[in-house]
């Protein structure tokens, strides 16, 4: 079965407030695009075409101005709303009717991936059709994360949620992999002493039965925060060295659909005619000449 993609973009974004008292945190700038394009760039890459957007019911009006039904880019985007913020594994429980029985692939709404091989990477993943598949990435502060705890000869004996005490550097970044029995086994995780139902128990099901893979995302890698107000302003500016320095867009989706051949020259042409008067405009206008 065709692997499926959501995008988990609801949450409260309280340590943004006040801007995330007005606006979904998702929806704020990465330099020059909105975050949520960043994430969706990510599953495009790992060629996924049908992504259900689960948003609070109040921002999911703004989402899909911002993304309508995902035709301009050649993918199909369906809705779905998580009434209140009660864990990352409850998307699996949202999502069961659209992933019908289908592998997917869940990455946050608020995750920036950026990194030479990131798409051999997926691909890697995407084509493990049983278990999940999870990524590791070394960060200076882990107890802010889930965090891997491996064993002497490198197997992973846990994942930890906000660790007191890490275990390793190792945290687990916000892309799962996960076969079709995910919803299944979503149902049986109880909530936690916060109210949430954790990602890292449901993670803990693949991990008992030894079907779970961390891979690690080596030092060539940016897996960048973007939940606090100098995380944000990082993460823009990341983006824009990046971009002014090679005159490469870092998360396009329209450069990723027309470069996968999801969409034609035509339509390229006709949504670099949109944004004529920026510079996005201008590199989509660049990438048809090339
Ligand atoms: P967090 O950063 O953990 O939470 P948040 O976005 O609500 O922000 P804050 O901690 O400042 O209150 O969430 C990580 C991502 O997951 C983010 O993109 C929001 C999303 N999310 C949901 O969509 N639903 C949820 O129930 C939770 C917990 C998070």
């Amino acid at each position: 079965m065709q692997r499926k993609g959501i995008i988990l973009a609801g949450g409260s974004g309280t340590r943004l407030w006040p801007i995330t008292m007005g606006v979904s945190k998702q929806l704020l700038p990465i330099y020059d695009k909105p975050m949520v394009y960043y994430p969706l760039s990510v599953l495009m890459l790992a060629g996924i075409r049908e992504i259900a957007v689960i948003t609070t019911p109040e921002d999911q009006a703004q989402f899909q101005r911002l993304l309508g039904d995902g035709g301009q880019w050649g993918v199909r985007l369906i809705w779905l709303v998580q009434p209140s913020p009660d864990g990352l594994a409850q998307a699996y429980l949202l999502a069961k009717d659209f992933l019908n029985g289908a592998p997917s692939a869940m990455v946050l709404g608020d995750n920036i991936f950026f990194g030479h091989g990131l798409p051999e990477i997926l691909a890697s993943a995407s084509a493990r059709e049983t278990g999940g598949t999870v990524f590791g990435y070394r960060v200076a502060d882990p107890e802010r994360y889930g965090v891997v705890d491996f064993d002497r000869d490198g197997t992973v004996k846990a994942i930890i949620e906000k660790p007191e005490v890490p275990p390793s550097n190792f945290a687990v970044t916000g892309l799962y992999f996960l076969d079709g029995r995910a919803p299944e086994l979503a149902a049986r995780v109880k909530p936690s002493p916060r109210g949430e139902l954790e990602i890292v128990d449901l993670l803990e099901f693949y991990r008992a039965e030894g079907a779970l893979q961390v891979e690690k995302m080596g030092r060539g890698f940016a897996w960048l925060d973007t939940g606090t107000h100098g995380s944000l302003l990082d993460a823009g500016n990341f983006v824009r060295t990046l971009t002014e320095r090679q005159g490469q867009q870092v998360g396009c989706p329209d450069e990723i659909a027309y470069r996968l051949a999801w969409i034609s020259r035509d339509e390229l042409a006709a949504r670099a005619e949109i944004f004529r008067k920026n510079d996005y405009g201008r590199y989509l206008a660049a990438v048809l000449a090339e």
